[in-house]
C-alpha cells in the first residue's frame, strides 16, 4: 500500500471520494514531485478530502489550487490552498482562473465527469500545465455511460476525443496534410491510459533522429542488380500511390511486396 492509499484509509480525516486502483497510478506519476515546490490544481473539491491528501503526500511547499462549482467549497481554503468557485465548462472562468494560478506541474480533473465538462476543461488548460507536467483526468468510465454523455465509439465522449493525441504524438511521421504537428506533438512525451484514467506527461522535445549503428551480425547481402533496383522502385512507387486512393475513400492499406 503507497503512502496515498495509507493515507486514504487512515481515520479521521475529510471525506475523499477515489477508486481504488487510482492510488498505484498516482503514486507512479507524481512521486517525482514530491516535497518540491511545485503546483497542483484539483478540478472537483466536494469536502476538500483530496485536497488534504495532496497536501499529506507532497508536503509544505506545495501550493494547492482546486477548482469546484460548489460556492461552499471556498470554506475549505486554508494555508497554501486556494479555491475558485466556478464551472469547469465556462471558459471564461478558466481563461481568468490561469490569470490567477501559476503556470501547473500536476493538473487533475475530477469534476463534474461529462464530456463537454472534461474536453473544455481539457482546451482551455492544457496549454498551462508546464514543460515538465502531467494533465490526468479521472473517472473516465463516463465516456461510456449514456447518463454523462457517453457511449461506445460515441462521437463527442472524452475518449475519443483523447483518441486524437495518439494521432498528435506521431504526428512528426505524417505524409498527409490532415495531420500535422501541433503543441501537443511538440509538447508531449507520453501518454498513458488505465482504467478509467488518462496521464498525459510533458517534457521538452529534442529533435529525434533514426540512427543505425554497432557491428552487423552476418554479411551484407550481395548488392542490387540495376533490375532489382527498377523493380523495387516501381513498387514502392506503385504501393505509395494505390495507398493513396484507398486512404481517399478510408480503406484499409496495402502493400505489395
Ligand atoms: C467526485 S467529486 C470530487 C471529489 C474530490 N476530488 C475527492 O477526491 O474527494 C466532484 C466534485 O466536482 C464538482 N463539480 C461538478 N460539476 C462541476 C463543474 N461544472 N465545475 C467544477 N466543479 C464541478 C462537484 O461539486 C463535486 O464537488
Amino acid at each position: 500500500m503507497n503512502d496515498l492509499e495509507t493515507y486514504f484509509r487512515q481515520e479521521n480525516k475529510r471525506f475523499i471520494s477515489k477508486w481504488t486502483h487510482y492510488f498505484d497510478v498516482y503514486d507512479r506519476h507524481f512521486s517525482r514531485f514530491r516535497n518540491q515546490e511545485i503546483v497542483i490544481l484539483e478540478i472537483g473539491v466536494s469536502e476538500g478530502g483530496s485536497l488534504h491528501m495532496w497536501r499529506n503526500y507532497f508536503g509544505e511547499k506545495a501550493k494547492i489550487y482546486g477548482v469546484d462549482v460548489n460556492p461552499r467549497c471556498k470554506e475549505l481554503e486554508e494555508n497554501n490552498v486556494k479555491i475558485f468557485i466556478g464551472s469547469q465548462s465556462d471558459r471564461s472562468f478558466l481563461k481568468s482562473l490561469i490569470n490567477q494560478i501559476p503556470p501547473i506541474d500536476i493538473l487533475i480533473d475530477d469534476g463534474g465527469h461529462t464530456m463537454n465538462q472534461q474536453i473544455i476543461t481539457y482546451n482551455e488548460l492544457f496549454d498551462h500545465v508546464k514543460e515538465n507536467g502531467i494533465y490526468l483526468c479521472e473517472d473516465l468510465h463516463t465516456s461510456y455511460w449514456l447518463g454523462y454523455g457517453g457511449g461506445h465509439k460515441r462521437r463527442g465522449t472524452f475518449i475519443e476525443f483523447s483518441k486524437n493525441f495518439i494521432d498528435y504524438l506521431n504526428a512528426n511521421h505524417s505524409e498527409q496534410r490532415s495531420l500535422r504537428t501541433n503543441t501537443f506533438t511538440n509538447s508531449v512525451n507520453s501518454i498513458h491510459y488505465y482504467d478509467s484514467i488518462i496521464v498525459i506527461e510533458k517534457r521538452k522535445k529534442e529533435k529525434s533522429f533514426h540512427e543505425k549503428i554497432g557491428e552487423m551480425s552476418f554479411p551484407p547481402p550481395p548488392g542490387k542488380s540495376s533490375a532489382q533496383k527498377i523493380r523495387l522502385r516501381i513498387i514502392n512507387g506503385f504501393n505509395k500511390r494505390i495507398n493513396g486512393i484507398l486512404r481517399f475513400f478510408r480503406l484499409k492499406g496495402y502493400s505489395w511486396k
